[in-house]
């Protein structure tokens, strides 16, 4: 079978490099891709939320499957688009993307469903806004509507932060039209992990817990990013926890659309936050995470492809994933400056010689370019470097020794990652 890949960054990467061993697929196509991913994909260039390039592509080149990673085109709808063409594709319809697209969707879905997330208010007035926090105070946490590049969400500190913060989003327009409406809820407090199921929209097979590092600097210090490493499994949802996630937040949402009429089948991502009162949603995401998904594949055992035609088919009840005990870890590196300007086109040295010395160690790119024989950085963050090891200690170590060896002009990483576990 010919499989298309969706997207260009290091969770891709980690995607294709699963599907590769896949014994049903004969060839792999990444729109766009990166550098690293060609060495397992051949390119194509078309953007990863251009809906009409991509399905021409996938009914020209008789794709057998496509698999998306990002969300924009889940939420402008490339299921919809293919499922009317009559092309396979994994990932949520419209209808069900809109639980990332909107996150006033997200909360009330929640609100009906009874699924323990932070109380809140939506307001489509700057002024009604402003009031709100004063009579609220801080902390506070504001968000715009609509995608925003992972942008959308600020947690002030101060009435201040949270006066600027609605005035960048319903008043200079930051966002754009994502910012017309905004969610303005209270603040959490707790430890914060990931857990990241597929449906087939009434049975759901969770992927391995995983927690991510969203701040820049070491200590969760610095502005958020897409991500800065992470590591599988997360022992703060391990366990009850976990199986409470389930109960109270991935089943009540999954059966509740279902009962609305939308079939929830695709990634179905909760970001949480464990509070004193158990897990409580943060935000859903219907694409799997980035980087979260390098730290879980290496130690899924079984076919990814497999489980994805499952999905697709709506034949989950009966699949188990089996998960290598081993821990994993991934460190990202990324060019100085991020999340805010950086440069590229840095030359990356160091990346030759780990497939033939380690086995448990994986660079997968996020963001690089070939260039005669070498790669370059092309994007924030650059590579995630990858490695298995007995536990989350000897996990560490090897990617750190591993990305010890790599470099470029202004590369920048974490020293913490999977830190918080150890404690
Ligand atoms: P989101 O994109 O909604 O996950 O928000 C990005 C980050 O903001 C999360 O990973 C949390 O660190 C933080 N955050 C979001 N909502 C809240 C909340 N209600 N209380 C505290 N922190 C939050
Ligand atoms: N790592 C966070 C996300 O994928 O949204």
């Amino acid at each position: 079978m010919k499989v298309l890949v969706v997207g260009s960054g290091g969770r891709e990467h980690a995607l294709i490099w699963k599907i590769a061993q896949s014994r049903r697929v004969d060839k792999i196509y990444a729109a766009p891709g990166n550098g690293g991913i060609a060495s397992l994909a051949t390119l194509v260039d078309i953007k990863a939320d251009d809906i009409s390039g991509l399905s021409d592509f996938a009914s020209r080149e008789k794709i057998g499957l496509t698999v998306v990673g990002p969300e924009m085109a889940l939420v402008k709808g490339i299921a919809d688009e293919f499922e009317k063409r009559n092309l396979r594709i994994f990932g949520a319809k419209k209808s069900a993307a809109l639980l990332e697209g909107s996150k006033i969707f997200a909360k009330e879905t929640m609100r009906e469903f009874d699924v323990p997330t932070a109380d809140f208010k939506v307001f489509d007035k700057k002024e009604e806004a402003l009031s709100y926090v004063k009579k609220k105070g801080a902390p506070i946490v504001i968000k715009a509507d609509g995608l925003a590049a992972g942008k959308g969400v600020f947690v002030c500190s101060s009435l201040k932060e949270a006066e600027d913060a609605i005035d960048e989003t319903m008043g200079k327009k930051v966002f754009g039209s994502s910012g017309d409406r905004v969610v303005i809820e209270e603040c959490l407090e707790g430890e914060e992990a990931s857990v990241i199921v597929v449906s087939d929209g009434e049975s759901v097979v969770p992927m391995a817990s995983s927690q991510d590092h969203k701040r820049i600097y070491d200590d969760d210090k610095g502005a958020n990013t897409g991500g800065m490493g992470a590591y599988s499994p997360a022992p703060v949802v391990e366990g009850e926890i976990f199986q409470e996630t389930l109960d109270r937040i991935i089943y009540p949402v999954i059966n509740g659309l279902k009962k609305k009429g939308v079939l929830y089948k695709g990634v179905l991502y909760a970001g949480i936050m464990i509070t004193k009162d158990g897990p409580y949603v943060l935000e859903f995401n219907v694409r799997f995470g980035d980087p979260e998904t390098q730290a879980i594949l290496p130690r899924m055992k079984g076919d990814l492809i497999d489980l994805i035609e499952c999905s697709i088919d709506g034949k989950l009840r009966d699949v188990e994933n089996e998960w290598d005990k081993r821990a994993c870890v991934c460190v990202v590196a990324a060019s100085g400056g991020y999340p805010g300007e950086y440069e590229k086109g840095r030359t990356i040295t160091g990346l030759k010689g780990f497939e033939e010395t380690s086995r448990d160690v994986v660079i997968f790119h996020a963001a690089t370019k070939k260039k005669n024989s070498d790669y370059v950085t092309s994007g924030g963050r650059v590579l995630g470097v990858t490695a298995l090891g007995e536990d989350i200690k000897g996990a560490v170590k090897k990617s750190y020794e591993a990305i010890g060896k790599i470099h470029f002009d202004n590369m920048h990483y974490r020293k913490d990652i999977g830190k918080r576990a150890l404690n």
